[in-house]
This record gives C-alpha cells, sequence and structure tokens, in this order.
C-alpha cells in the first residue's frame, strides 16, 4: 500500500502525521538558521542498518564523533566505512575540493542517503550540528531509547558562517570550573557553532594556570580564604568561610585544548596584567611599585595593586607568557588591559622617572607604555595580541586586536584605524547580567541583557564603511563568574542567550528574524536543552511592567519579549495563580499598590516569573521639582513617576544618584495642597544593599523663605521611610537626604545616595 492509499484508509493525513509520526519527527528547526534550506519531501530513517561512510581521512573524525554521539541514545552501533560513493541507507561524509569558505558545508537529506559536504572537516563538523538539531530532540539523551527508527526530515542545506570569529569566554578566576565543566562548556559551544573559547584564566581572585618557573602563583594565589556575601558593593558586606581554590595543571590544559580540537574550537587563554593582578602581588608582592603584602581578593570589583614598569616585571611576564605560548596553539594570546587603577604608578618614583626617560607626560601613556612591552614580549612569541580596549589609551600597540567591552565605541574606534576588531559589547553580550527583571532570578552582578537585546545585537555598526566594517571579525559573548559559583547557574546564565549569540555570529543578516527564532525555532530548542539536564532559562516569557504618567494618570503596562503567554496579576500584592485577573489591557492605577504578574507557557504547561512593581499616584507627580545638588539620572523623572524601586533589583536607572551630595529637593504644588505623608525610597528589594540616608528632614513653606520644619527622622530602616506629618496646607516642600558617607576616591565610587521616589500624599 503506498502512502496516500495509507492516508485514504485511514481516512485522515492529518491523523496520521499529529498522531502517530509527530512524536519521531524534528521539523527543521536548526539555530543558528542555516544560510539557505529547502525542505522537500519525506524523511531519511535513521535504524541499526544505516551506516556512516567518508571519502577522505580528513572526514574519518567527523564521521566517527556522529557515530559515538548516536551510540548513547538509539544503542546503534553503526559501522563507519571508507568510500567515495554514496551508499544506500548512509551517511556520507565527503571532504570536496569545491570553491568553499573553510567552515561552509552542504547538507542533502535524501529518503535513501545523507550526503555532508565541505571542504574541510571543520564544515563536515558544522554539518553534523545541523543534522544532530534534524533529529528529534530525544537524540540528544544520553540514555538509550527504545525506538524503531530516528526521522530526519528531507532537506538541502547550504550553510556558511558570517563572521570568523565567533567566541565565547568563560572567568574561572571568580570561581573556579574544574575540567569536567569547561569540556562541557566546550560542547555548547561546538553544538552552537561557535568557534573560539577565551578562557579568563588570572584576575584578583585567583590565579588558575600552573606556571613552572612561578610556582607561588597557583600555589599562594590560586587560593583565597572567604569570599563576599551579597553583593560586593553592599553597604554592610559580609563574608563566608569558605575557601575558594583550584587551578588546571598543564596536563589539564592540554587535555581541554585537544577536546576543543576535536570540537574545531580554539582555545585562546587571557593572562590579565597589568591591573586584576591581586592574586600575583600575593604570591609575589615585589612585583607591584610598592612592594607591600597583597591578598587574593576576597571581594569583587577593581582594586588599585598594578604591576609596575620595571624591568623585573617584564622578565617575569616573558617567562609566563613564554610558558603559556608553548602550552596554548592558538594564534592568539590575550593579555587583558582592562580597568586599570593609576594611582600607584603616580605615587611611584619608579614610574616618575620612567615617564621622563620617555617623554611620558600622562597615566594612560604609561599603561600604553606598559602594554607595548608585553604586545612585543607576546609578538616575539609568535602570537598575535587581543586586548580589552582601554589599551587603545595612549596609544595602540601595532597590530593588536581589540576586544571592545565598555560598548561598541572602542570597537568603532579600532576598525576606523585598521586594527582588527572584536565586539563584546557588556550591555548585549555579557551573560552575568540578569536576564529579567522578575524577582526569582538569580543574583546577577547588575544590568539586564534581555534575551531579545542578545538577539538583535548586530556586532557591525551600519554607519561604518563596508572596509571598516571588515575590520570587526566577529564578537564574543562573557560569562564572568563572580556571582556564579555552580554549573548549574553558570547554565542558567548561558542558556537560552548562547543561542541568540551563536545565531548573530553564524547566520545572514537577512535571515535574523526575533518573530521565526523565538516563535518557532526556540521552543524546541528549549526542549532539546532539557533533553540535556541543562537548567535553562524561561525569562523571555516573563512578564515586564512598565509604568507612565499620562494625562496625570499613573497607567502600568505587561508585556513579555515573547508574545503568547497569558498574564495572570494581581494589585495588591498577593501572589498571582490561574484565578487571578488576566491582563487584557493596561490598568489605570488609583491608589499606592504592588503589582504583581506572572506568565502562562502554554507548551510548559507552567506559571513563570515573579514580575512585582509597587506604584503609587502621588500628589508630587507632574509637578516642579528642584534639585540644589545635581544627581546622575533624569533626577526629576525618576524621582517622581510613582514607581518604587523596591521590588525590582538594583538597576541604575531606577534612581536620581548623589555621589558626592545630598538630596536637597523642592517640589512647587502651584497652590497650597494639604500634605499628610512623605516617602521617600533609597533601596532596591534584592541582592543588593544601597547606602540610606542618615537623615531625612521635611519642611514646609508658602514663600521659600520661612522654612517650617514638618518631620525629621534619623538613621532610617528598611528600603523606604514613610514620614507621617500633622496634615498641613504648603506650596513648597523641601526634602533634605542626608549622604552617608561621600566618596569619590576610585572609578566606581562605592558609596552613593541613590533615591528611587519621593512620594507626598
Ligand atoms: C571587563 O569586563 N572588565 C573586560
Amino acid at each position: 500500500m503506498n502512502r496516500h492509499a495509507l492516508c485514504k484508509y485511514l481516512r485522515s493525513c492529518f491523523f496520521v502525521f499529529t498522531v502517530l509520526l509527530a512524536p519521531f519527527y524534528a521539523a527543521a528547526n536548526i539555530i543558528p538558521k542555516p544560510t539557505n534550506m529547502a525542505l522537500g519531501e519525506g524523511h531519511f530513517s535513521l535504524t541499526h542498518h544505516s551506516q556512516i561512510s567518508y571519502n577522505h581521512n580528513t572526514a574519518k573524525p567527523v564521521a566517527e564523533q556522529l557515530a559515538r554521539f548516536l551510540r548513547a541514545p538509539t544503542g546503534y552501533q553503526l559501522p563507519v566505512t571508507q568510500a567515495n560513493n554514496t551508499i544506500k541507507q548512509t551517511i556520507a561524509f565527503k571532504i570536496v575540493d569545491l570553491p568553499l569558505n573553510k567552515e561552509s558545508y552542504q547538507l542533502i537529506v535524501k529518503q535513501d542517503f545523507i550526503e555532508v559536504k565541505a571542504r574541510t572537516a571543520t564544515g563536515l563538523f558544522w554539518a553534523m550540528q545541523s543534522l544532530r538539531q534534524l533529529l528529534p530532540n530525544e537524540i540528544e539523551s544520553r540514555m538509550p531509547i527504545n525506538r524503531q527508527s530516528w526521522l530526519i526530515p528531507s532537506v538541502e542545506i547550504e550553510d556558511q558562517p558570517r563572521f570568523s570569529y565567533r567566541g565565547m569566554h568563560l572567568d574561572v578566576s571568580r570561581h573556579f570550573f574544574d575540567v569536567a565543566f569547561v569540556k562541557r562548556y566546550i560542547d555548547w559551544l561546538a553544538m552552537h557553532k561557535l568557534n573560539t573559547f577565551q578562557w579568563h584564566l588570572t584576575d584578583d581572585q585567583g590565579w588558575r594556570i600552573a606556571i613552572d618557573a612561578y610556582p607561588k602563583l597557583t600555589k599562594i594565589g590560586g587560593t583565597r580564604p572567604h569570599t563576599v556575601v551579597g553583593h560586593t558593593y553592599d553597604y554592610k558586606p559580609l563574608f563566608d568561610n569558605q575557601p575558594v581554590s583550584g587551578f588546571y595543571t598543564k596536563a589539564q590544559i592540554k587535555e581541554v585544548i585537544e577536546y576543543a580540537r576535536a570540537r574545531h574550537i580554539e582555545v585562546i587563554p587571557e593572562i590579565d596584567i597589568p591591573g586584576h593582578s591581586s592574586a600575583i602581588f600575593a604570591a609575589y608582592p615585589e612585583l607591584s611599585c610598592h612592594q607591600q603584602p597583597v591578598s587574593v581578593q576576597p571581594q569583587f570589583g577593581i582594586f588599585e595593586d598594578v604591576l609596575c614598569p620595571r624591568e623585573d616585571v617584564f622578565e617575569f611576564l616573558a617567562q609566563v607568557y613564554k610558558e603559556v605560548a608553548e602550552l596554548f596553539p592558538s594564534q592568539y594570546i590575550h593579555i587583558g588591559g582592562d580597568e586599570v587603577i593609576k594611582k600607584q604608578w603616580l605615587a611611584s618614583p619608579i614610574v616618575k622617572q620612567l615617564m621622563q626617560q620617555h617623554n611620558l607626560s600622562t597615566p594612560e601613556q604609561v599603561q600604553s607604555y606598559f602594554i607595548k612591552r608585553v604586545a612585543k614580549i607576546v609578538q616575539g612569541l609568535d602570537k598575535k595580541v587581543i586586548g580589552w580596549d582601554e589599551i587603545l589609551e595612549g596609544g595602540v600597540a601595532d597590530d593588536a586586536l581589540i576586544m571592545s567591552w565598555r560598548g561598541t565605541e572602542g570597537g568603532i574606534e579600532a576598525a576606523k584605524m585598521g586594527h582588527q576588531v572584536i565586539m563584546s559589547p557588556y550591555q548585549y553580550i555579557y551573560f552575568d547580567a540578569y536576564q529579567s527583571r522578575n524577582l526569582d532570578e538569580p543574583k546577577a552582578i547588575h544590568g539586564l541583557t534581555r534575551l531579545k537585546d542578545v538577539y538583535q545585537y548586530d556586532p557591525q555598526p551600519s554607519h561604518l564603511t563596508d572596509q571598516q566594517q571588515r575590520y570587526i571579525i566577529g564578537a564574543q559573548g562573557a560569562l564572568w563568574t563572580e556571582y556564579i559559583k555552580t554549573p548549574r547557574h553558570a547554565e542558567y546564565m548561558l542558556f537560552p542567550r548562547l543561542s541568540a549569540l551563536a545565531e548573530t555570529l553564524w547566520s545572514n543578516k537577512a535571515n535574523k528574524s526575533w518573530s521565526d527564532y523565538s516563535q518557532h525555532r526556540l521552543p524546541n530548542l528549549l526542549k532539546r536543552y532539557q533533553q540535556m539536564q541543562i537548567n535553562t532559562a524561561n525569562s523571555s516569557y516573563k512578564p515586564i511592567i512598565s509604568s507612565e504618567v499620562k494625562d496625570n494618570e499613573l497607567v502600568a503596562k505587561i508585556t513579555t519579549d515573547i508574545a503568547g503567554p497569558t498574564i495572570y496579576y494581581t494589585l495588591d500584592g498577593s501572589e498571582p495563580t490561574l484565578k487571578s485577573a488576566q491582563y487584557q489591557q493596561p490598568i489605570v492605577i488609583t491608589k499606592h499598590s504592588q503589582l504583581r504578574a506572572r506568565s502562562y507557557i502554554d507548551s510548559q504547561a507552567q506559571l513563570v516569573g515573579d514580575a512585582r512593581l509597587t506604584l503609587s499616584p502621588h500628589l508630587a507627580i507632574g509637578k516642579k521639582i528642584t534639585l540644589k545638588n545635581p544627581a546622575a539620572g533624569d533626577s526629576a523623572v525618576t524621582l517622581q513617576d510613582g514607581k518604587f524601586a523596591y521590588d525590582q533589583f538594583y538597576s541604575a536607572d531606577d534612581y536620581a544618584i548623589f555621589y558626592h551630595s545630598d538630596l536637597d529637593a523642592v517640589i512647587d504644588f502651584d497652590t497650597p495642597t494639604l500634605i499628610k505623608q512623605v516617602s521617600l525610597g533609597y533601596n532596591s528589594g534584592r541582592h543588593r544593599q544601597l547606602h540610606p540616608p542618615t537623615k531625612i528632614q521635611v519642611l514646609g513653606s508658602d514663600d521659600q523663605q520661612n522654612w517650617q520644619n514638618l518631620a525629621t527622622i534619623t538613621q532610617p530602616q528598611g528600603p523606604m521611610s514613610v514620614l507621617s506629618l500633622a496634615p498641613t496646607k504648603v506650596r513648597y516642600l523641601k526634602v533634605i537626604a542626608i549622604n552617608a558617607k561621600q566618596s569619590d576616591d576610585i572609578q566606581i565610587p562605592k558609596l552613593p545616595l541613590y533615591i528611587d521616589e519621593l512620594a507626598v500624599n
């Protein structure tokens, strides 16, 4: 009986497809999306009769990798043999002499055979990743699944990467991740067709690579006795009692490099100098200018200790980079160069002398001198130098590649100068930032990098010329691990943002579509991740609450980045359930309310998220406010937008920030107005303790000359203070909040006063 007759017999093809075949049948849901793909009729059926062939020894390892990959879920021991012709029931890997990009491939799936063609083994390997995603998600199981066959849809694919550099970074200093985890990490990059792994091996909080000539780097610099609990910039930081320790031996590093090589991934080591070097000074204090003892840092952030631009220091670095260069076959070594505080250089007679000797007039030029010396060392080892974009300051070393992290400006400047650029702007592709503002997100460093932001980021700014754009060879995502202590947490931060980055880096720009990615292919990939037992974030399905003041009304809106979920909400602070109100349209807030929302995802049959926003339609909204001292942020808007920040994660945008002064605000109500209560918000609700003011004072006046004290509190507690007044009519209201500790001594001030809302009722 042929297929049509069978359909007739069962009366409904639809029934056959949806009920009988669908569970075994993968649609062509490949991420990153291939350049060209045409679906055909029918499918290839993988069974224990299938075979794998290769036409050339170069293709043999990939053929064997596929056989190994398939063995666990299918239980099949598929033979891998050499053959020039494509035989029936065979998956044939072929190295072909076509004028293709070295990473591109063709993949043809017919009912009788599968043919994979590429000029290199790398192309074949990426083809295998596509083939893997054409198989049902259960192929990711590492336990055998009892099935008669595994169906692969007929398809013809021609595919090639948009960028040659497709990277992902991992910080193993702040928290140490063992070899087994690093190998899994490499597997994940390979699955997403990323070809570069940057291993951030050293930082203030731990030195993680064995250097024979300097054993104390790992013996002393590889351990810190304790770590800050909570956020490093908390008002009162606490410390745990748990040492963090660990480093990789040279044998382990070789094992990882070989593992990555077999997956067509280049491993770039980063040895970060001359800042971020506290772990070096813990071991060898003589290498700083002050030569005083320094600890491996138990806190995060940036520190003043810096390598001294002295000959013995350059000799030390020459030896370190020599050992690193011998170990890593990569064409690149990353030398860091970020976040250097120059205070110690400016205080050092040695540096003063150096500046005179070399005619250097600024600390940036000292940094440039330092980096150029190190670049020469590394280039002398036959390696190309990569540095963070700070190495542009004071004059960039010849031929250095710039990794642009403080935004895209450094990368743009470097591209205009003709330097190769790797984009890694923190706003878009740092995966240590929050994925949503829902309170069920785990603690993150700060910032908000939604999946959609990652997806929509384009590494080549459109205002650059074609020539300048060509200097941008790709981009790299970063996973900094200050607040990521475990593999499960790392997975959560990485997935699914890694898939969005992969599509940005691999897929043709014209092929990118947020709706196609998020509506069709991502839901399937999330199921695949589940098969892989990856702890994946659902953040893009969670509610996003926003509010605006419109015609003197406070209006709240709830959306989701991925369209589809039903949103349930409450206005009384209780947890939304499936019985709560369904969100249909913007909500007018008529009284002080805590709006809470959750999303129901049909395909996962679960409620996700915990979005909260406290809104208050108070008397000062829309009134003129005058600040005696300037604040960072759009103060007048932030202070009177009706939104409190205490049930949000810390985000600088929520606050008027007073770095060096007190809040001293006057609100003009236009006419005498009855005032009963003033509320001041100054803290975030989760994961970060900001600095409360030491005193709050409220005064009233009718003429701005004579002020009457209405209320004062000292040492306020909690995330906000509510000051009740004897009901008073005033035209002008003055609110003063005293900044506890003003600080301007380092690049990221630790002790500003944050005020999120000044509510008057
Ligand atoms: C960096 O994030 N400091 C490169």
